[in-house]
Parts: C-alpha cells; sequence; structure tokens
C-alpha cells in the first residue's frame, strides 16, 4: 500500500511506503577502478546509508536493503569476511540513524552469523524499538524461498500440535510467520546494475510490487536516482489484479 507524499512541493507524486532496494554492481564498480571488489562494498555500504537516509526524507515508511543473500556465502572467504566485517563497522556506528529516529531491523537467518555481530543487530534493534520516522529493514543471510520453508515449518508444528487446522492456512497465516510479519508489502522494488532479477529477494512481499531498473552501479546511486525511481512509480497504473 503506497501512501501519498506529505511535501507541499511534489503534491502530486505517489511515495511508495515500502521500498526493496538490491545494493547489486559493488563488484564491477570496484574492477572499473581496478580495486579490490570489497572496496566496492566499502562504498555500497556509504551508499545504503545515504539511499536510506533520503528515502526518510522523501517520505518512504519502509526500506528494505539486500545486503547478504543465503546464496552468497559461495563467494570467496575473504570478500564475505569483509561484508560481515562491513555490517559490525556500520552496527558500532549507528548515530546517524538514532538522531533520524528511525528504527532498524534485521531479517534472514541469524544462526550462520557470528555471535558479535548477531548481539551487535540485537543491540541495535532494541535501542531503536520506538523510532517512528522511518524503518530500515537489513537482509542479512536472507533468502525468499528459505523464509518461506521457515513460515511452513512453524505452520506445520502448530498443526502437529493441534494448535491449527489444515483449513485453516491461508495468506495471512503464512504472512504472519514471515520475518517481515509487522511490515507492510513492497510497493516498488529498484535493482541498479543492470540486472533484471529479484535474486531471492522478497519474492512473497513484493508478489505486487512494480519494478524499477536502471544501469547505474550501487556505489554510483544517488538520491536524484531514488526520486527519479520513485517518479516512475508515481506514474504507474497500479491495479492489483483488477482494472
Ligand atoms: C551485490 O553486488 C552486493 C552484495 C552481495 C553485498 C552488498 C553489501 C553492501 C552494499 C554492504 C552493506 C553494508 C551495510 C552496512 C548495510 P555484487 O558484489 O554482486 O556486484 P557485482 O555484480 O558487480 O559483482
Amino acid at each position: 500500500m503506497a501512501v501519498s507524499s506529505k511535501k507541499g512541493d511534489k503534491s502530486d507524486i505517489l511515495v511508495p511506503a515500502h521500498i526493496g532496494v538490491i545494493m547489486d554492481g559493488n563488484g564491477r564498480w570496484a574492477k572499473k577502478r581496478l580495486f579490490p571488489r570489497k572496496f566496492g562494498h566499502r562504498e555500497g555500504a556509504k551508499t545504503f546509508k545515504k539511499i536510506a537516509l533520503a528515502g526518510k526524507e522523501m517520505g518512504v515508511k519502509y526500506m528494505t536493503f539486500y545486503a547478504f543473500s543465503t546464496e552468497n556465502w559461495k563467494r570467496p572467504k575473504d570478500e564475505v569476511d569483509a561484508i560481515m566485517k562491513l555490517f559490525e563497522d556500520y552496527l558500532d556506528d549507528v548515530s546517524s540513524f538514532e538522531k533520524e529516529n528511525i528504527r532498524l531491523i534485521f531479517i534472514g537467518d541469524r544462526s550462520r552469523l557470528s555471535q558479535n555481530l548477531r548481539d551487535k543487530m540485537k543491540h541495535a534493534e532494541d535501542i531503536s524499538r520506538d523510532f517512528d520516522s522511518m524503518t530500515v529493514i537489513l537482509a542479512v543471510n536472507y533468502g525468499g524461498q528459505s523464509e518461506i520453508c521457515k513460515s511452513v515449518r512453524e505452520i506445520a508444528k502448530m498443526i502437529k500440535n493441534d494448535e491449527l487446522d489444515i483449513d485453516d492456512i491461508d495468506e495471512k497465516l503464512i504472512e504472519d510467520n514471515l520475518y517481515t510479519r509487522d511490515i507492510p508489502p513492497v510497493d516498488l522494488i529498484i535493482r541498479p546494475s543492470g540486472e533484471m532479477r529479484l535474486s531471492n529477494f522478497l519474492i512473497w512481499q513484493s508478489a505486487y510490487a512494480e519494478y524499477y531498473f536502471t544501469d547505474i552501479l550501487w556505489p554510483d546511486f544517488k538520491e536524484k536516482d531514488l526520486a527519479d525511481a520513485i517518479k516512475a512509480f508515481s506514474d504507474r497504473s497500479r491495479r492489483f489484479g483488477g482494472i
């Protein structure tokens, strides 16, 4: 569900309530400059902060960023370690988000993450729990298919314990057992870097999302590019299966 922009100067723009961002192109950005790939992720982390704050300024209430997928473990160990270190460094300094009253949530399977990172994630969630200007969701060791399996397993347990009947299974019940249970569906998915696929990102939640693709590599993505994506969204006609 999208909400109208609060901005008087852009009153005709419909701002999506929830934007999902696939932060793609960090490796290519670094390669073009003959830097190691991890430099691209470091720039990508700076872009993440900038674009989250820009989203808040533009009136977006929820932004989910795909930071690490369940498939990304296949990358070389030094690249995976560098990305995990970026998460830790970022969580040591969430002050810019605190100042902006931004709530932080993590989705994904934490069991494979270091205890230190898990503790920092929990701490960041705890201190920002009541912040209400915007919610930033970071998807870390996240996969949409495994999230749906998790939901199905939880429902199956309830059926096994006679707490539920098979006929009780509906969309709402599946949603209630996803990581995103309290978060509205995705209105707009943005994928930079020229790739045009969803890559197992929020596959349930984006059933009726609009898609915006651009060739810009994520580290080069600017506030203006976010505004362009929102404008493109606002110009679309969403019918949700109706006419
Ligand atoms: C995809 O680009 C990017 C990733 C798998 C990692 C994304 C992580 C970050 C931007 C760091 C996030 C940090 C914080 C603090 C949220 P790619 O490496 O696949 O790019 P390529 O397709 O050009 O190789």
